[in-house]
């Protein structure tokens, strides 16, 4: 919204949440307390807020006098009844389309921002369609259309400004022009493609899953690597060099995060068994699973060095966000490997660039498994590796990059383990320093 507003002066945009501590935050003047950080976003911000855009709790009065709505609620995994554990749940969509058709006055058009599974513009439509033919002294309309989001954390603005694509899914042209004509203030036009309402929808969740199957499948690899003596940098490197494969997405890691892949392949899966497709529901599955297996076996690397046994000894852990520029940490591969040393009785020192204290607490003992004696978040990257016996590069934060290692050989124990799952560190330059390293997909581990 703020790159709309942004681009389109001559546009109100006005940002409704029914969350106030969450709008108060918007309108923080000290931007450092905005809900998300994410760069570039707080210069463009002030510029706009309280110009063209606005945030506010004044959820009612904005539908009514709206001439668009963009739907861009948290749509998170079921957690309970039907579909728990693979479909979205779609409280939110379903209360804020029940809001509209109550609020919305003349002829209105409704965009779903939201990643939502397939056919879901249907459960919309029926709902808006009810308001219309039970309040006839009232003479609204709406059109629903489909406008997913393509953009990455980290790079969001970037990825607004510059997008690969915007895509419109709809079944009314003058609607779908009508947002065009928002997009191309900075949009080229042949960027801009239009689509029926289903494709839109499955467009956004095969992205994401063709990304996501594409990390499940260099993971894999990472492992084939470290068995035969390859090295999975060279081999994405390799592969990435032909044409038709690509270079982007192939950096194994500890394995996909964030809010979105895993919940929109499981969307997919679940579509696809809907439907009795249960050969496709398995393809799409098995990327989730190799997924948890990546993660899995780096916790059993882990042990496995540091002789079997993490009880009583202290392990650094650098990086809990999903990945490097974001204070997001939803289903971040920190979260699970995490909890499994802490499990085996390890005493964790914890820093990230952005990720607060308050955040990794809700992580790790959401499940009450963990209390705070068995961790600490440490706001110096170098305080993590007080009396520590092995450290763990779980996010691939710039500064992790060029930490001095003179200062920390004094303050280790040895001997030391280092542990780089985001292959971010030259091997030979810790083996240098006396110490230990094994990396993620290098045949070159002992
Ligand atoms: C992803 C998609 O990239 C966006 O296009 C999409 O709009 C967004 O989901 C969404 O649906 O909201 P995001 O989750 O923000 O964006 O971040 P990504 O850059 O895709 O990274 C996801 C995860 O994959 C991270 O944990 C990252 O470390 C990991 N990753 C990414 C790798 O392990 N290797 C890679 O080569 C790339």
């Amino acid at each position: 919204m703020v790159v709309i507003a942004k681009n389109c002066p001559d546009i109100e945009v006005e940002v409704v949440d029914i969350n106030e501590n969450r709008i108060k935050a918007w309108n923080d003047t000290n931007l450092d307390n905005l809900p998300v950080f994410e760069p570039g976003l707080s210069e463009i911000l002030i510029d706009v807020r309280n110009n063209n855009l606005t945030f506010s709790s004044k959820v009612e009065s904005s539908i009514r006098n709206s001439d668009m709505i963009f739907i861009s609620v948290n749509t998170p995994i079921k957690e309970k009844g039907m579909g728990a554990g693979e479909t979205s749940d779609l409280r939110w969509v379903e209360s804020c389309a029940r809001l509209i058709s109550k609020s919305a006055r003349g002829h209105t058009i409704v965009v779903e921002k939201s990643t939502l599974p397939v056919k879901t513009a249907q459960t919309i439509k029926e709902i808006l369609d009810s308001s219309t033919s039970n309040n006839s002294d009232e003479d609204r309309t709406f059109s629903v259309l489909s406008n997913p989001e393509f953009l990455a954390e980290g790079t969001a603005i970037n990825d607004l400004v510059n997008p690969d694509r915007v895509l419109i899914g709809g079944d009314d042209l003058e609607a779908m022009n009508a947002l065009k004509d928002i997009y191309i203030k900075w949009v080229p036009e042949n960027k801009i493609i239009f689509t029926n309402l289903w494709s839109s929808e499955l467009s956004k969740l095969s992205a994401n899953a063709l990304l996501a199957q594409r990390i499940s499948s260099i993971n894999s690899l990472s492992a084939i690597c470290e068995v035969t003596g390859a090295e999975i940098g060279d081999v994405a490197h390799a592969v990435g060099m032909d044409s038709r494969i690509g270079g982007k997405f192939l950096k194994a890691g500890p394995g996909f995060g964030g809010s979105c892949f895993k919940k929109d392949i499981l969307n997919l899966v679940y579509l696809s068994r809907f439907y009795g497709l249960n050969e496709v529901a398995d393809f799409w599955q098995e990327t989730v699973a190799i997924n948890s297996w990546q993660k899995n076996r780096i916790y059993k690397e882990i042990v496995a060095r540091l002789f079997g046994n993490l009880a009583d000894k202290k392990i650094g852990i650098l990086g809990f966000a999903f990945k490097e520029n974001t204070n997001d940490t939803r289903e971040s591969p920190a979260i699970d490997i995490c909890r499994n040393l802490l499990n085996e009785g390890a005493f964790l020192n914890i820093h990230d660039c952005k990720v607060n204290e308050k955040t990794i607490d809700k992580d790790l003992s959401s499940k009450n498994l963990f209390d705070k004696n068995m961790w600490a978040h440490k706001k110096d990257v170098y305080s993590v590796f007080e009396d520590a016996h092995a450290v763990i590069f779980m996010t691939e934060w710039s500064i992790y990059k060029t930490l001095d290692w003179k200062r920390i050989l004094p303050i280790i124990k040895q001997p030391f383990w280092v542990f780089d799952t985001r292959l971010i560190l030259d091997p030979n330059e810790i083996k240098n320093f006396g110490l230990n390293i094994w990396q993620l997909g290098n045949g070159m581990n002992k």
